[in-house]
């Protein structure tokens, strides 16, 4: 027999860096019902280059969809309760495909790929009028990891691609983009969409209007014909057209980042989140205003839940290396051999013993914007073994958020009393203590991390037609919190850090 009907159902595809996740919540109490998560393979064919395959990350959609079905099968949950879904996605990451065959035309450019540094160096050269240019329509420095540049490469040396545009095949997309349109049908009638917080991310968006600007098109040489069309956060795209939850509407759609700050119910102005996936982001909401940092920030459109709606900014610190680290510290060096061991070999030790990891695999992104940047391990002894690594690797993760906070503080003035996380490492508890300790604040975080998800689904149970999700706070009544007090002195937490600073000093400038 069918259990009783729990309430509405909605689900939500989290599409990362490193996995793919679908979850279902009950949108009465935000209580997690089932999910399922598949790992997302990561090529590296040249050095500074990182791609995935489109097809495979569509795949892993689908094979999360139906392995979550089933599961909610096994509970007697009948997924004809699921009334809508939402899709939150890793940011800048782009792709090309021929919209006649729904092939995509390369592999996708992940956001933390650097092939683009020369074109980012050829292009800085040429910025019409003042410096300001890029930076005052889009809210972001001219950097390789947004989605423009990318573009721009696939476009100058990618025949397929450019034969595409030339004959109207080619559409360009982020990963939500990609996945609406083939889940809404692809080349039968597929939806080419994508919604302000993915675009605010591509570097052709002009975050005053809302709206593709010309000019950052013409200066990035940019067909905007092959442009997916904007829409709110929160409202129906389409109808999923295959799979176990055929016609029910994608109705949500948010950048990762921008997601787990619904998720977190960061809807006032001042109100801030960090999330701890492959990299770390930390967004505070700065409501109607577009507020411009001083100290290496991003400004980026937080949400808009809604045709009518209005529109939320953010301003954001990004780490390009988080979670990512342990990944490399499992696959590169194989000190681990699950992500979950990072916490056992750092408890044995309780300590780096002096030895600081600086993974500036990517180059360092907020608050150094740093493309010459490489990664270090600094202050080894004979003494030190894998376990003071692994304690370190955790420390980088902590002290590159307590850099980006710190530059949030002088940006908006009053600093954050305490700092909420979400995000697959938080259920790390020594992370956790780590960050408390070296923030001097308290850290605050969900009992269910998978806040992204959770954001993205309550974006399309809200929306206009679906309306199965209110935002308010009673809609949450299944999220408990759990908070971690700093434990260690201030001046301890201050020497540790101004030695991290030494570490990252010495990380710079490898590259010229
Ligand atoms: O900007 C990149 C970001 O969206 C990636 O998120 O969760 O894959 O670290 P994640």
């Amino acid at each position: 027999a069918k259990k009783a009907v729990l309430g509405p159902l909605v689900g939500a595809v989290d599409q990362g860096t490193s996995s793919t996740r679908f979850l279902v919540f009950n949108s009465k109490t935000a209580e997690l019902l089932s999910h399922h998560q598949v790992e997302i393979k990561q090529e590296f064919p040249r050095e500074g280059w990182v791609e995935q395959d489109p097809k495979e990350i569509l795949q892993s959609v689908y094979e999360c969809i139906e392995k979550t079905c089933e599961k909610l099968g096994q509970l007697n949950i009948d997924i004809s309760n699921i009334k809508a879904i939402g899709v939150s996605n890793q940011r800048e990451t782009t792709v090309v495909w021929d919209k006649l065959t729904g092939e995509p035309l390369y592999n996708a450019v992940v956001w933390l790929d650097l092939r683009t540094q020369s074109t980012v160096e050829n292009l800085s050269k040429r910025i019409p009028g003042n410096n300001n240019f890029v930076k005052s329509k889009t809210g972001l420095p001219l950097s390789t990891y947004f989605s423009a540049v990318k573009l721009r490469w696939l476009l100058d040396n990618v025949r397929k691609v450019q034969k595409a545009v030339e004959e109207n095949r080619a559409l360009f997309g982020t990963i939500d983009s990609w996945l609406i349109w083939s889940l809404t049908g692809g080349v039968n009638g597929g939806v080419h969409c994508t919604d302000v917080t993915n675009a605010s991310r591509t570097m052709l968006f002009n975050i005053h209007s809302l709206e593709w600007d010309k000019e950052l098109c013409e200066f990035f040489g940019i067909p905007m014909e092959i442009l997916p069309n904007v829409r709110s956060s929160s409202e129906i795209y389409g109808l999923m057209k295959a799979g176990a939850l055929e016609g029910v509407p994608i109705s949500g759609c948010l950048g990762d980042q921008s997601a787990a700050l619904v998720g977190q119910m960061c809807f006032q102005d001042g109100q801030a989140k960090n999330t701890y996936g492959t990299g770390c982001f930390l967004l505070c909401n700065t409501g109607h205003k577009c507020v411009f940092s001083e100290h290496g920030l991003l400004t980026t459109v937080a949400y808009k839940l809604g045709r009518d709606k209005p529109v939320y900014y953010a301003l954001e610190g990004s780490v390009a290396i988080a979670g990512a680290v342990i990944r490399w510290l499992r696959d590169n060096l194989g000190i681990i051999k699950s992500s979950e061991e990072i916490e056992k070999l750092a408890k044995e030790v309780g300590t780096s013993y002096g030895c600081y990891f600086v993974p500036a695999f990517s180059g360092l992104y907020a608050p150094y914007w740093e493309p010459s940047a490489r990664g270090i391990i600094c202050g080894l002894t004979q003494f030190t073994n894998k376990c003071h690594i692994a304690f370190a690797a955790l420390e980088a993760v902590c002290f590159q958020t307590r850099e980006i906070l710190d530059a949030m503080n002088r940006d908006c003035g009053i600093p954050l009393s305490h700092l909420q996380v979400d995000g697959g490492m938080t259920s790390n508890k020594i992370l956790m203590q780590l960050q408390a300790d070296i923030l001097y604040i308290p850290v605050v975080k969900p009992s269910m991390p998978e806040t992204t998800a959770l954001g993205a689904a309550m974006a399309a149970g809200a929306a206009e037609g679906v309306g199965v999700w209110s935002l308010e706070p009673e809609d949450l009544s299944a999220v408990t919190m759990e908070r971690f007090e700093p434990q260690i002195n201030a001046e301890e937490s201050e020497i540790r850090y101004s030695t991290w600073k030494k570490a990252v000093m010495k990380s710079m400038g490898w590259v010229t």
